[in-house]
């Protein structure tokens, strides 16, 4: 049966992942999808890295238009990161009638809805399920499971790395420095770990997340932020004495045509759900006015937990490829609401 052929953008933590699912979960994959899945091309910043896998050196280029360009690729997974020229190569692949999965949330945060567009003018597919909460599917959740429901808030743990600081500094007492470093040698930070611990990572991922929940477009700057830098040792040990965990909360609510969200460091009481997620797990609780509450537990980054995203993304491309459709619509177009200030 003929192959469908990837390109994959980068080959690091996330990407290594991805290949390890591809290759070591074929016979499944392809019985699912009815053909063989190939990665075909990898584009990576230095091809005499060592790496973890094992990789045919000919698959590896330094640039990443070699992989958009090639005529045989039918899917692009872009696990690169950055937001200028990825947005570029997204663009032109999208414009070649590419199907894209990416875990960038940089990029979906700030450029999603002319991504999306593209993507529906071309007829392609853009999945980005890895983007928010690593391992939890939370965005075919927003989109599909309660396309049905007023969702009126969602509150979550949605950055790995600083709840594994601050857990670390909670649990074992231990200092912010060295459970940073150890958290970027897990591969659970941010290339420029400052967007982990400020807070941007978790705004976001919280705009996306507001984006599908509340069906409307919520800009980066709607977002207000404060991260953990600030946050000592002492304030942790306090909180816990009175009985909270301090947590980097994302908090975002809707009502009537007007929405608000933040992302902040936020004392828990210690007897709530949220305040036992420990370590680089994330948590999203969703209310919807017909559901009631609802809560999504797991690993937040990480290597293969991401890559269950990514690939689970990939199948779902595929399996759309071979049927002539688009899934998975959000976006496009979505009804503005208004931010709710201070003032209102
Ligand atoms: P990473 O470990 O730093 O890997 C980045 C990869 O991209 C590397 O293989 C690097 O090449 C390659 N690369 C970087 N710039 C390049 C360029 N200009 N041209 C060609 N290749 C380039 O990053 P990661 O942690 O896997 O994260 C990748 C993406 O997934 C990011 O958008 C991140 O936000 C997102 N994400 C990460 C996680 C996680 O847990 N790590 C979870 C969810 C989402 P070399 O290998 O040669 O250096
Ligand atoms: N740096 C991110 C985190 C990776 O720690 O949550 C997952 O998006």
């Amino acid at each position: 049966m003929k192959p469908v052929k990837v390109g994959l953008l980068g080959l690091g933590t996330v990407g290594t992942g991805v290949v390890r699912i591809v290759q070591g979960n074929q016979e499944d994959l392809s019985s699912q999808v009815g053909s063989p899945i190939h990665i075909e091309r990898i584009a990576v910043k230095n091809c005499d890295k060592p790496r973890s896998i094992e990789i045919d050196p000919a698959k590896l280029t330094t640039d990443p238009w070699e992989v958009i360009r090639d005529p045989e690729i039918d899917v692009i997974v872009e696990v690169m990161g950055g937001v200028d020229a990825t947005r570029e190569y997204i663009l032109e692949a999208l414009e070649r009638g590419k199907h894209i999965v990416t875990a960038n949330k940089d990029l979906m945060a700030l450029y999603g809805s002319e991504i999306l567009e593209k993507a529906q003018e071309k007829q392609c597919d853009v999945f980005y399920e890895a983007s928010v909460a690593g391992g939890i599917p939370i965005i075919r959740t927003l989109i599909e499971g309660f396309s049905s429901d007023r969702i009126v808030k969602i509150m979550g743990i949605v950055n790995g790395t600083t709840n594994y600081i601050l857990t670390k500094m909670s649990q074992e007492g231990a200092s912010y420095d060295d459970v940073l470093k150890e958290a970027q040698e897990l591969g659970y930070a941010e290339s420029d770990p400052t967007s982990d611990v400020e807070g941007l990572d978790a705004a976001r991922k919280m705009a996306i997340l507001g984006t599908l929940g509340f069906r409307t477009n919520v800009e980066l700057r709607d977002v207000s932020v404060s991260g953990i830098s600030g946050v000592s040792k002492e304030d942790i040990l306090f909180a816990k004495r009175l009985g909270y965990e301090m947590k980097l909360l994302g908090i975002a609510e809707s009502h009537n045509d007007e929405f608000n969200i933040s992302v902040q460091p936020t004392m828990i009481r210690s007897s709530h759900p949220i305040a036992s997620v420990n370590g680089v797990f994330n948590a999203v609780y969703v209310y919807g006015e017909a559901v009631g509450e609802t809560m999504f537990y797991g690993a937040g980054a990480g290597e293969m937990p991401t890559a269950t995203s990514v690939v689970a993304d990939l199948v779902a491309v595929i399996k759309n490829l071979k049927l002539g459709v688009n899934g998975l619509k959000q976006i496009v177009p979505y009804k503005n609401k208004k931010l709710k200030s201070d003032d209102d």
